[in-house]
This record gives structure tokens, C-alpha cells and sequence, in this order.
């Protein structure tokens, strides 16, 4: 599946940084990005092997774009990646914090080890990266009163029981609830922060985990998402044309689950 064409274009230069954007639902979005044209990508992502290999994908569609290796859990390393990203591409827009991490655990067995890591990445990860961009795109000038947009990815399992998995579902209500609070206190200074909560994507993760299937159960559309069908939702969320969305975190399940 590829990305909808008609999809906005961007009306002005614009650069955006994706955390997790070397494979999956990251990957897909800074393609679906990419396409609106006017755009300039920089991926932070651990994994240095698939990060050169998106880059490589980048490149061959000739998308400005830059990268940054580490790990985005501490205050200092997001500073520091986001730092090497508006060196390398002159600047920053916006911000999808689409990094996320999701070992499942059975809900009576979670350790201490598991709620530390779950909540560095899905979350502390997600405020340090937030924090770094928002000191940059403050000083943009406004395009319609918007200096910059920031994108979190929540989950659906942000809304309902996941004994399977409760750790990772209450770091996603946390990303829901922090989406409110930033969406709050940034829309003033012209930064719209908003949200996405996907049900599950048939990335090739998904895939090779065998988990289509099930994913096609549950979904009323009769079909597992494709990473592009969540993507195109946040390349609108990311575009001018989304102007007066503050703190909202948009579901996008296929009918799995509606809160
Ligand atoms: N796949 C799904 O079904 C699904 C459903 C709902 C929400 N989500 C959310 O979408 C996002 C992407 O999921 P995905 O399935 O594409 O996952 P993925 O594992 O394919 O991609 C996640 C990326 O984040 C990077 N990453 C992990 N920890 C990092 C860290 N500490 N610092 C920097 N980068 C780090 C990984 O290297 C990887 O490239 C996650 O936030 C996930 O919770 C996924």
C-alpha cells in the first residue's frame, strides 16, 4: 500500500523529525511525510542498521533528510540527537514521537525491570524528545499562528484492558494524558500538540510474528491496518490543514475497539 496523493501538499518548507522512523509505523510516516513534497526528514532511531537503510530510502526519493543514532530516554541524549538533527537539516517544524517499545508481560508478572524500561522509552523518552524540539520550533515564525506541531503515538490500548500487556497500555494512557497536558500549555505559543491511538498495524514485524491474522479478526473494516493507513492520518495531523486540533489524541482502529 502506498500513501494517498491527495493527501495535502506542504505550502511551506518544512522539517520534521521522526523518533522511530527507520522501521515500521515510523518508517511508513516519514515516507507518507516525504510525499506532501516541501519536506526535509530527520530520523532519531537506537538502531544504526536500519536507520542508514531508511535513509537510503529517503535519499532515493531525493527527501532532504538526516539522521541521528542513540537513544532518546535521558534528557541529555534527546537534546543532544535533536540538536544534530537541526544542525544537519537547518532547523525544526515538527515532531512525530512515534519510538515506542512493547515486550508483553502477563499482568500479575511485571517486574520492576519491565515498568523502568516501558516507561523510559514510551514515555520519559516522549517528554525528553518533546522538550528538545519545542525549545527550536518556538523561535519559528508562525504560519497561521503555528510555530510547530508536535504528533504522539498513543494506542488503543490506551483505552481498554490489556491484561496481555497492562504496563505498555498505562504507558500509553500516560502518553494520552501528557498529550492533553502539553496540547495545553503549547497551543498558546503556537505549538499544536496532538495524538494518534492505532489498533494494531500489520507492519513486517507484525508479519513475521504471525499476528495478521489476528489482527484481521478484530478489525470491523475486515482487514489488519497497513502502517500507510495510520501514517496518512498523522501526515494530515502534521499538515497546515490541521490548525485548531489541541491536545486530542485521534483514534484509528479499524472498528477494533471505539471508546
Ligand atoms: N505495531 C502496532 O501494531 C502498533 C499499534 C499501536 C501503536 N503502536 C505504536 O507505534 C509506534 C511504532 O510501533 P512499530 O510497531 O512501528 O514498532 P517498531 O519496533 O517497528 O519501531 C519502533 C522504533 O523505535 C526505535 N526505538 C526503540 N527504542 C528506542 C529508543 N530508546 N531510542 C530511540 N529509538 C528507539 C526502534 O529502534 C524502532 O525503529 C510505537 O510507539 C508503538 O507503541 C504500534
Amino acid at each position: 500500500m502506498t500513501s494517498d496523493s491527495s493527501l495535502p501538499k506542504a505550502s511551506s518548507p518544512r522539517t520534521i523529525l521522526v523518533t522511530g522512523g527507520s522501521s515500521g509505523l515510523g518508517l511508513a510516516t516519514c515516507h507518507a511525510l516525504a510525499d506532501a513534497g516541501n519536506t526535509a526528514i530527520g530520523i532519531v532511531d537506537i538502531n544504526a542498521e536500519a536507520t542508514e537503510a531508511a535513509l537510503a530510502e529517503l535519499r532515493a526519493k531525493g527527501v532532504p533528510c538526516a539522521a541521528a543514532v542513540g537513544d532518546i530516554t535521558t534528557r541529555d541524549s534527546a537534546e543532544a540527537l535533536t540538536a544534530e538533527i537541526v544542525k544537519a537539516l537547518g532547523g525544526l517544524t515538527g515532531l512525530v514521537n512515534c519510538a515506542g517499545v512493547y515486550p508483553r508481560r502477563p499482568i500479575l508478572d511485571i517486574t520492576d525491570a519491565d515498568w523502568d524500561f516501558s516507561f523510559s522509552v514510551n514515555v520519559r523518552g516522549l517528554y525528553n524528545m518533546t522538550i528538545a524540539a519545542v525549545a527550536r520550533m518556538e523561535g519559528n515564525a508562525p504560519v497561521r499562528n503555528i510555530r510547530g506541531r508536535v504528533l504522539n503515538v498513543s494506542s488503543i490500548d490506551a483505552f481498554k484492558p490489556h491484561p496481555k500487556n497492562a504496563h505498555y497500555a498505562a504507558m500509553k494512557a500516560a502518553v494520552v494524558s501528557l498529550t492533553r497536558s502539553l496540547g495545553l500549555e503549547l497551543a498558546p505559543k503556537g505549538i499544536l500538540v496532538n495524538g494518534i491511538a492505532p489498533a494494531g498495524i500489520a507492519t513486517a514485524k507484525a508479519h513475521a510474528a504471525g499476528f495478521v491474522p489476528e489482527l484481521t479478526a478484530q478489525s470491523a473494516i475486515g482487514r489488519a491496518a497497513e502502517p500507510e493507513d495510520i501514517a496518512d492520518v498523522i501526515a494530515f495531523m502534521m499538515s497546515d490543514a490541521n490548525r485548531y486540533m489541541v491536545g486530542e489524541t485521534v483514534v484509528t482502529a479499524g472498528g477494533y475497539y471505539i471508546p
